[in-house]
């Protein structure tokens, strides 16, 4: 059998490419499973500081797999606990970076909006047709996309199944930034190693603490803020940070 990823260490990015061309990437159970796995590997690991997260072949995925689920019924979907791995990836701490072209489809747009950033081919493709099979987003598309794009355009979408251009992705906050096609993979990874050489327990820290505005109100959220801020008083990339600023040299992070 073919394996579902390809991983690879490049310098301090890890890259993970969705290995289904044939199928467009379709997501299968195990495929999430080893994305989930994979990102775990990179967190724990030293020398992986931000991962990459793109397809293989022309879409990033074009949704869950459809022949997988086919014949489901409900109660196998609630035995199954499928969403568990889906659920892994939100705790991952590092950052991780979507580089989309072509399709990002039902569960597709919901791995790409899972990720931290997003960058995105001006040509890419994003949608939730399954408004079309009978049924509905399932790992997270109605959240996320409420939470980035408000209410009311979040269902048009959900609504009508209609794709949404890279254009208009960009435009409504779901995409960081558009490249040409065949420049995408090369500036998300020059974005990445940017990203690497800022203070790892910086970006994760604060990673941790934008996701809690989403949920907690303003207050709540700042309590949060203060505390990771004063934990990395206590880490050695503090000391080199603001002595590096002082000795008027670039500093040289460790991520302790
Ligand atoms: N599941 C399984 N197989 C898929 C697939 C999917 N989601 N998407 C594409 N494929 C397969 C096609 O069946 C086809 O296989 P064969 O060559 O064996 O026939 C192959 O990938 C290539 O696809 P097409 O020939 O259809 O390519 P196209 O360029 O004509 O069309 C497309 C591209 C518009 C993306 C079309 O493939 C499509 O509509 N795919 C399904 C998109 C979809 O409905 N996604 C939502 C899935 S449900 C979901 O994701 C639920 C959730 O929230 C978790």
């Amino acid at each position: 059998m073919d394996n579902l990823l390809e991983t690879a260490v490049h310098g301090n990015i890890g890259l993970i490419t969705l290995n289904r061309p044939k199928v467009l990437n379709a997501l299968n159970r195990q495929m999430i499973r080893e994305i989930a796995e994979t990102l775990e590997e990179f967190d724990r690991r030293d020398d992986v500081r931000v991962t990459v997260l793109t397809g293989s072949g022309r879409a990033f995925a074009a949704g869950a797999d459809i022949d997988e689920m086919a014949n489901e019924d409900s109660v196998r979907m609630e035995l199954l606990n499928q969403f568990v791995d889906w659920d892994r990836i939100t705790v991952i701490k590092k950052p991780i970076i979507g580089a989309v072209h072509g399709f990002a489809l039902g569960g597709g747009f919901e791995l790409a909006l899972a990720c931290d950033l997003l960058f995105a081919a001006d040509t890419a493709k994003f949608g939730f047709p399954e408004v079309n099979l009978g049924v509905m987003p399932g790992a997270g598309g109605t959240q996320r996309l409420t939470k980035l794009m408000g209410k009311t355009k979040a269902l048009e979408y959900i609504w009508t199944g209609e794709t949404m251009t890279a254009q208009e992705a960009e435009r409504f906050g779901v995409v960081n930034r558009l490249f040409a096609p065949e420049l995408l993979i090369e500036e998300t990874m020059k974005f990445a190693a940017r990203l690497s050489e800022k203070a790892p327990l910086s970006i994760r820290l604060s990673k941790e603490a934008v996701y809690k505005a989403l949920d907690y109100s303003v207050y709540e959220g700042m309590q949060f803020e203060r505390k990771n801020f004063s934990l990395l008083f206590s880490s050695e990339d503090q000391k080199e940070g603001m002595s590096a600023f002082q000795e008027k040299r670039r500093p040289s992070f460790k991520g302790k």
